[in-house]
């Protein structure tokens, strides 16, 4: 046997002992994680690279693919990589947040092995260690329907992957430095797009991409940023929008689009203008003082002539801005004649009819706890212990790590009080539809991901949520997808089946809040510990904590 085909077969052996089905392609991957110094904003400064690369590099798969990557950390901290919208169908094992999985040690390895499974779409990975997130460590996650299943849209004659995100020059050990004593981190710097912060007129701004007279692109946009919402728009083009976190959409043309922390969308750009070079724009949304940045797309081979300086206007702002945003949410209609992979099996396709079994009511709030700055839903701050929550439940000693429930399903009266800071875990029922209202009282805008599972983004609303909001929810082409802004004094609504077994976090996706405490997980325990509902912990699981030692619990069994 020669050399490739002895890899494979042990590759094959190896994963026919694991939670991956060995009949689906795999994609193997090694990612080397190193400090690297790049100047996004002008100044040379420390970020996280991936085998050298900035943003990181790219998994592109298709649906039912194998992903192995093996992460070799060489940071001097400990370091885990999430995938975020991945659903992890039965298997929080490998989903990366502190509450599932032991960090990789610095100078060691682990390798995650999981299957991209019904699901198409624009994702990204990135680290949920410390605030490694602030400067790099991301990479986009493109997943391909399979050749038979249709596509709502002719075949692009090319991909491009954009990375939108707020930047601070501190570097993140001074970031959090900050938020461990107690302060905000404040207003970022700037933004940059794919490490860049581009300026109008700037002489040596190369080009991003690269588009062919008369062709027609895909562009998946993700904003990685830390807390900005951005709007993003093209110089001369309009964009079709084609897909939203895993849905295939109804195609509606925009000339702009806000993008909030931790979302991701596809639009088709068709380079049907003079052939030339454009400005593909981002500017910051919801601040008192807008910041932008650009980035060059070229139509044609160079030599067409530079792009003109005037910049398409963004949207308003204040208050008619949040209405000017809240209706084009509004606008995202599912494809419902779109054949496509269903993001939930169970039928909830038609998630209208479905009776409701709990309704959470989640409010946000900046608060404290021990004279320092704490950010907690419904009054509780999350707080990760040494003993993920996954393995402290999983080997049988959830007691002596976490408690379940301190939250309340609905806020406390007061939530100008102290927050109670403890791991914030809720006893979820194993298929339960469930109802969440986020509701924002605070001046800055909200938005949550919610871990193994797509919801339908129902309503959002300015002002406070009551029952009689229900009459008012999209229940018949919401978008399947897996985070949610809530815009200031707002609320929104979500609704989804707990039907994935495993310990799942729902998190503000802007990073310093999460960090300090703004995160929750649902334990979603099936109760027959069967592998028809959830993967066995996998072969080569780091244990810490108090499970480090403990032999493994009996697998589970059909
Ligand atoms: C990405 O995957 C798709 C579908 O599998 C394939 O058509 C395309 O060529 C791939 N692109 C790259 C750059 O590998
Ligand atoms: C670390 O990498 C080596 C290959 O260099 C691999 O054989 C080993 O399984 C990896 N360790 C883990 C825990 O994944
Ligand atoms: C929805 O998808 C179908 C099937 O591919 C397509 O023919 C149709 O144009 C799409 N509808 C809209 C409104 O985008
Ligand atoms: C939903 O609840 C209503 C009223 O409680 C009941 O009549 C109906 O059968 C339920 N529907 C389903 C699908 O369970
Ligand atoms: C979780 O809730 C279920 C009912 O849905 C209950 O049977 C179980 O005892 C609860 N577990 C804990 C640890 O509270």
């Amino acid at each position: 046997m020669d050399r490739a085909s002895t890899i494979m077969l042990v590759a094959f052996l190896l994963c026919l002992s694991t939670t991956v089905r060995a009949e689906d392609p795999y994609l193997f991957y090694t990612w080397k994680v190193t400090y690297g110094t790049i100047s996004p904003m002008g100044v040379p400064q420390q970020v996280i690279l991936i085998n050298g690369q900035f943003p990181g590099p790219k998994i592109n798969c298709t649906s039912n693919n194998n992903v192995i990557v093996n992460v070799f950390n060489e940071l001097d901290e400990p370091l885990l990589f999430t995938w975020s919208g991945i659903q992890q169908r039965k298997n929080s094992w490998v989903d990366g947040t502190p509450g599932t999985m032991c960090p990789i040690l610095p100078g060691t390895n682990f390798t995650y092995k999981f299957q991209v499974k019904d699901q198409i779409g624009s994702y990204f990975y990135f680290p949920t260690t410390s605030l490694q997130r602030a400067v790099g460590g991301y990479g986009p996650i493109n997943v391909h329907s399979r050749e038979l299943i249709p596509v709502p849209f002719d075949r692009p004659a090319e991909e491009f992957n954009v990375f939108v995100s707020d930047w601070y020059k501190k570097g993140y050990k001074t970031l959090k430095k900050i938020l461990d004593n107690g302060q905000t981190i404040a207003r970022p710097d700037g933004l940059v797009m794919n490490g860049k912060n581009g300026k109008v007129g700037e002489n040596k701004l190369n080009p991003l991409f690269t588009m062919e007279p008369s062709k027609t692109y895909r562009y998946r946009v993700c904003n990685v940023g830390l807390r900005t919402s951005v709007n993003f728009r093209f110089q001369g083009h309009s964009m079709t929008l084609v897909e939203i976190e895993g849905s295939h959409t109804v195609q509606n043309v925009y000339d702009s689009l806000d993008l909030h922390v931790g979302q991701c969308l596809s639009v088709l750009v068709t380079a049907n203008k003079e052939a030339k070079d454009y400005y593909l724009v981002a500017t910051s949304r919801f601040f008192k003082q807008e910041f932008s940045t650009v980035a060059l797309i070229r139509n044609g081979n160079g030599n067409g002539g530079p792009a003109t300086p005037e910049l398409p206007p963004p949207p308003p702002v204040n208050t008619e801005g949040i209405a000017w945003s809240i209706n084009q949410f509004r606008s995202f209609r599912w494809n419902l004649t779109a054949s496509a992979a269903r993001p939930n099996p169970q039928g909830s396709y038609h998630y209208g009819q479905i009776n409701i079994t709990r309704t959470f009511k989640l409010v946000n709030s900046k608060t404290q706890a021990n004279g320092k700055l704490r950010y907690a839903i419904n009054g509780v701050s999350h707080t990760d212990p040494d003993t993920p929550l996954k393995l402290a439940e999983y080997f049988e000693i959830p007691g002596k790590v976490f408690k379940y429930d301190i939250m309340g399903d609905n806020p406390p009266d007061n939530l100008e009080n102290p927050a109670t800071l403890a791991p914030n875990v809720v006893n979820a029922t194993f298929r339960n539809f469930v109802e969440i209202i986020f509701e924002n009282h605070e001046k800055t805008i909200q938005t949550y991901h919610l871990d193994g599972h797509s919801f339908f983004a129902v309503g959002i609303e300015p002002g406070k949520w009551s029952p009689e909001k229900r009459k008012n929810y999209n229940l018949v082409d919401a978008i399947s997808r897996h985070t949610i802004q809530v815009y200031p004094n707002s609320w929104a609504a979500i609704m989804t089946t707990l039907d994935n077994a495993g310990m799942w976090n729902l998190r503000s996706e802007m990073w310093a809040r999460t960090y300090l405490g703004q995160q929750m997980y649902f334990s979603v325990l099936s109760p027959e510990r069967s592998l028809r509902d959830e993967h066995n912990i996998p072969d080569n699981q780091l244990l810490c904590g108090l499970v480090k030692g403990m032999s493994v619990p009996h697998p589970y069994t059909i």
